[in-house]
């Protein structure tokens, strides 16, 4: 029987979708909607910290993200190396916990070094664990473990009858943490948009039309609300969900 809902979900993964619409509603250029939308990921982290949440996982930059105009990613770039040299040592001081999943190598060195350090100055952490995904596709992380498993089939270590779903999911990233209970995606589009593919299964969504940057302690209020009034079945019905543990049929 899968365990009882908690009214504040254990792990929260949102999608930060609206930051370019954000800026040209005001006709400034893309970067100023990332850098107001980096305000609400402080935002966002501090109403997790005063809920209690376990886990956050951030959509930071996909797979997809690296084809935007050379200017983009560069101001993003930017946002990112300055918010690696001003916040990590203050998310540590707070005892969170950072990580980074996706593709490191495709970052300069001098940001995948701060990523690096980030990781080892906050591993012992445990109030909050945030992950940023950046870099990230959930293709490519189901793909990277099924690579790895294939690679033990290949040096003998591993028969693939034995490859179930456990085995996979114990390589995707994320692994050691529960699975995210809420999924919110900001700016108006429903769609999951290759984020953790694998991961959400079974987590609840909850989408709303307002843009990253303008998001509130109300917005977040409003999703963790809704998400503690939703039955989670599992696959299971709702009455088997609703009985005690070995009082159905
Ligand atoms: C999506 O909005 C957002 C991004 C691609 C970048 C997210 C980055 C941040 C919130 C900035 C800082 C993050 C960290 C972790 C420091 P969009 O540009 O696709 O918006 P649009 O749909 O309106 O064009």
């Amino acid at each position: 029987m899968p365990p009882a809902p908690a009214r504040v979900p254990r792990h929260v993964a949102v999608i930060m979708d609206g930051n370019g619409r954000w800026a040209e509603r005001r006709r400034r250029p893309r970067a100023v909607g990332h850098r107001a939308g980096a305000r609400a990921v402080n935002l966002c982290i501090d109403f997790c910290l005063g809920k209690g949440v376990e886990a956050l996982t951030l959509f930071a930059f996909s797979s997809e993200n690296w084809g935007r105009p050379d200017e983009e990613v560069g101001a993003l770039m930017k946002l990112f190396m300055n918010a690696l040299e001003r916040e990590v040592e203050e998310l540590h001081r707070r005892g969170v916990r950072v990580r980074f999943i996706g593709e490191r190598e495709r970052f300069s060195e001098a940001i995948g070094a701060r990523m690096d350090a980030a990781e080892v100055l906050t591993a012992g952490n445990t109030r909050l664990h945030l992950t940023i995904a950046a870099s990230y596709g959930g293709r490519w992380d189901i793909a990277r473990a099924a690579r790895s498993l294939a690679e033990d089939v290949r040096a003998g270590r591993l028969d693939p009858a034995a490859i179930d779903e456990a085995m996979l999911g114990a390589r995707m990233a994320l692994a050691d943490l529960p699975p995210p209970d809420l999924f919110i995606r900001t700016g108006g589009e429903l769609r999951i948009s290759n984020f953790l593919l694998w991961q959400l299964a079974y987590t609840e969504l909850w989408f709303t039309d307002t843009l990253w940057p303008d998001v509130d302690a109300a917005t977040l209020q409003r999703a963790f609300d809704d998400y503690a009034g939703r039955e989670r079945r599992f696959g299971l019905t709702g009455a088997q969900v609703a009985a005690p543990s070995g009082t159905t049929e």
